[in-house]
């Protein structure tokens, strides 16, 4: 029998644990995490997220406690989205301008209780619009330029509450430059922009859309989020949001487009973000409680690939159960 050659033996470095440390190329760390939360009006509320085990909206009190809680766990940052009453919903988000809106007060307390904690902000009109889209509706157009200023408004009160960056993820042309010039203009030169660069039209936002009580109320999204088919066209955009003054960009899906975020990774100089959203998790978190995978090792599994695809942070769902088990 011939044996192989002395140098064709890969397997010599995965003999022990040890070694597999020291050859390990990419490790997750819970300072790479983001954690996503809902916020309702009220006090001492939680209310459970029945496609999203373990998520809950929380009012304003009590998400300041859960976001001191995942500081201390060593999670950096928070992401922030509202799920608002109908009555306050209208055709313009007004709501969304509002220095005492839910989302305002909530950004402003959470600051007051934890400074140092990261507080990223969602920039789109879909929770306060009354039609459920990102941007104005007109008859059955949505409108681009006209939802530029309503965008950047809405980033302005967020960064007057205290937000440290704001994320916009509507997918409107331009609109990152916008927003810069807006906040510039109002002082907040020292806020940043994490742009939802390279957002796909998905069916994996059904969860989140749930929670917030956010889907479009006519047609979908296809005319302003990316089609699922297209690679080279978000370098295109990503391309773009840096020119217009992004600070980070951002892959969303996460796990399905890793091919994408490998591409960004490898194109940009600045941060890449990647979010594993509300579908991912309710999938991971619905096999795993059946019994029929192991959740949590499917996780950290999904993380880790989506980290060597190429994103230095990922928002996920699952940020405090990763935190407690990488302590
Ligand atoms: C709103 C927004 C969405 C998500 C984040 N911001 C939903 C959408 O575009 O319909 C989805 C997040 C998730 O599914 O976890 N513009």
């Amino acid at each position: 029998m011939d044996p192989l050659p002395p140098a064709d033996r890969p397997r010599r470095n995965r003999r022990s644990d040890a070694l597999r440390r020291l050859v390990r190329e990419t490790t997750l760390t819970t300072s790479d995490l983001i954690w996503p939360a809902f916020v309702v009006d009220g006090e001492g509320d939680r209310q459970p997220v029945p496609s999203m085990p373990d998520c809950e909206r929380y009012s304003p009190d009590v998400l300041v406690d859960e976001a001191r809680t995942a500081f201390e766990l060593g999670i950096p940052a928070i992401a922030l989205f509202p799920r608002l009453d109908d009555n306050l919903k209208d055709a313009t988000a007004t709501e969304s301008s509002r220095a005492d809106g839910l989302l305002q007060r909530a950004i402003r307390r959470l600051k007051l209780a934890v400074p140092d904690m990261i507080v990223i902000t969602d920039v789109a009109m879909d929770p306060y619009s009354s039609d459920g889209h990102d941007g104005l509706v007109k008859d059955d157009q949505i409108l681009n330029d006209e939802t530029l200023p309503i965008l950047a408004a809405m980033a302005v009160a967020q960064a007057e509450a205290g937000a440290d960056i704001v994320a916009p993820s509507d997918m409107m042309d331009g609109r990152v430059a916008f927003i810069r010039d807006a906040l510039d203009e109002a002082g907040h030169g020292d806020v940043g922009i994490l742009s939802y660069a390279v957002k796909y039209a998905s069916a994996l936002y059904g969860p989140f859309r749930d929670a917030l009580d956010s889907a479009p109320k006519m047609g979908d999204k296809k005319t302003y989020q990316m089609d699922p088919a297209n690679r080279r066209e978000a370098l295109r955009e990503v391309e773009l949001d840096v020119r217009e003054g992004a600070d980070i960009v951002m892959v969303k899906p996460a796990l399905p487009y890793l091919d994408v975020i490998a591409d960004v990774a490898g194109s940009v100089d600045i941060p890449v973000a990647a979010y594993q959203v509300s579908g991912e998790y309710a999938m991971i978190r619905a096999a795993g409680d059946k019994g029929w995978i192991d959740g949590p090792a499917v996780m950290m599994e999904s993380l880790l690939a989506i980290k060597r695809a190429g994103a230095d942070m990922i928002l996920t769902y699952a940020a405090r159960d990763v935190a407690r088990a990488l302590r």
